[in-house]
């Protein structure tokens, strides 16, 4: 016979009504809330971003934006008209009044050369962001004294006269990390032609293997006879590209070190072509392959180590591929405490410098070893922050290479435009 009333049943009906009711309530809850959106990292996971111009635009989509009540003023020790005619034309593009970050541009003159003091006076009258700071002294005092002109309250950006190159963002970057991170005395950009950093972009796989290229000596006519010591011609422009130059062509077992001299003036530096078979000894028959992370190692001092960087970061700039300098969405910066660093882009804080002035020993020394450590502060690379250094002092000679022509035709062709008016992406009219 049919039991017509099963208590035991009727209890597990309700447990189980019971039960679907609690997760119909949880998954309701769960759908009802609002929950915060997936978290984002700034503009971190962006690559390393090209000029806006360029060829290979990579687009404006998640720009910084520049925090309103913030004074950002460019601030250039001005040596050689040579290297700020390329210089002048990245510097503009980074002018607020021209979309970018910096307020101002505040000219040191650093040089008595005519020539060069000419064209700074030019160059300050030409933009009414540009201002001149007179120092009463030029050389290692006039830099000791240039510190104490700072304007309490600004973020400073700190760019020698020599960076050829400079990623748009370049700017925007060193000074968000420096905000960021009030840990950071000096918040340092990725450079290259970096004593510490060279290395590291080595190591990363950054740099490729090139070599001056082989000439006859009959071939090497009198004008190009290398000259140590003379103040070459202004550079010629050449062609940036390295797909417009023919590969490197001579013995297997040439070997081309760190500490040789340059062959001719003006010569150039080629591609070995290479295969998964010789990729790796190509490179050990190339300068690079010695550089050392040392502040007054063979990094600093070697102009062939200096040249094979550039070279390869023309390449790197071509084939589009800068993020190979770049650590990881999610890497912190480098840091560097307290191994001195060149301070040839960094971005810095007015008030903290001006509160422990004077300094005691030269700038660089102060700013990235003394004072970060006696005040228990730290010194940063931004390593999504790219830029170019020329030479340091002792690598002079890289000024035999055509590098800086090749340089110069990049700006022309890339950074030396007025923007279009109301359209970012719209080549403009030459400033020069
Ligand atoms: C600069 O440093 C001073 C002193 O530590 C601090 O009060 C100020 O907020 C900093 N300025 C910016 C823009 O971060």
């Amino acid at each position: 016979m049919a039991r017509l009333f099963d208590p035991t049943r009727l209890q597990r009906r309700w447990q189980l009504i019971v039960l679907t009711a609690i997760l119909g309530i949880i998954v309701f809850l769960f759908f009802s809330f609002e929950r915060p959106p997936p978290r984002r990292r700034a503009a971190d996971t962006l690559p390393i971003s090209q000029l806006g111009v360029s060829l290979h635009n990579q687009g404006t989509a998640g720009r910084l934006i520049k925090p309103k009540d913030i004074k950002v003023i460019g601030l250039v020790f001005f040596g050689r008209k040579d290297r700020v005619r390329i210089l002048r034309c990245y510097l503009e593009r980074n002018l607020a009044v021209n979309g970018g970050w910096l307020d101002e541009v505040h000219w040191v003159r650093n040089t008595d050369t005519k020539d060069d003091v000419d064209y700074l006076h030019k160059l300050i009258a030409s933009n009414p962001s540009y201002k001149q700071i007179e120092i009463k002294e030029t050389g290692f005092i006039g830099y000791g004294l240039a510190w104490s002109t700072l304007e309490e309250g600004a973020i400073y950006v700190k760019i020698d006269d020599d960076v050829v190159f400079m990623a748009d963002d370049a700017v925007s970057r060193v000074v968000s990390t420096k905000l960021a991170h009030p840990e950071c005395l000096v918040v340092a950009a990725n450079m290259i032609n970096s004593p510490l950093m060279g290395w590291v972009h080595y190591h990363m796989g950054a740099t490729h293997p090139y070599l001056p290229e082989l000439i006859n000596p009959e071939d090497v006519k009198p004008e190009l006879a290398p000259d140590r010591g003379k103040r070459p011609e202004t550079a010629k422009r050449t062609d940036w590209k390295y797909t417009q130059h023919p590969y490197w062509a001579g013995p297997d077992d040439y070997f081309f070190s760190f500490e040789q001299e340059p062959p001719t003036m003006r010569h150039r530096w080629l591609r070995l072509a290479t295969n998964a078979e010789n990729q790796v000894r190509e490179l050990k028959r190339t300068p690079i392959s010695d550089a050392e992370y040392k502040t007054w190692g063979n990094s600093v001092q070697s102009w062939a180590i200096a040249a094979q960087q550039h070279y390869s970061f023309l390449e790197n700039l071509y084939e589009d591929q800068l993020d190979l300098y770049q650590f990881s969405p999610k890497a912190q910066a480098w840091i560097t405490d307290y191994q001195r660093l060149s301070i040839n882009f960094i971005a810095i804080n007015a008030t903290e410098i001006l509160s422990h002035l004077p300094m005691d020993t030269v700038d660089e020394e102060w700013l990235t070893v003394s004072l970060p450590k006696k005040i228990g502060k730290s010194v940063a690379v931004d390593t999504h922050a790219l830029a170019v250094h020329f030479s340091f002092g002792g690598q002079g000679d890289v000024q035999t290479t055509d590098l800086l022509g090749r340089y110069l035709d990049y700006a022309l062709e890339n950074a030396c435009m007025a923007p279009a008016p109301g359209s970012k992406d719209m080549k403009g009219s030459y400033y020069i």
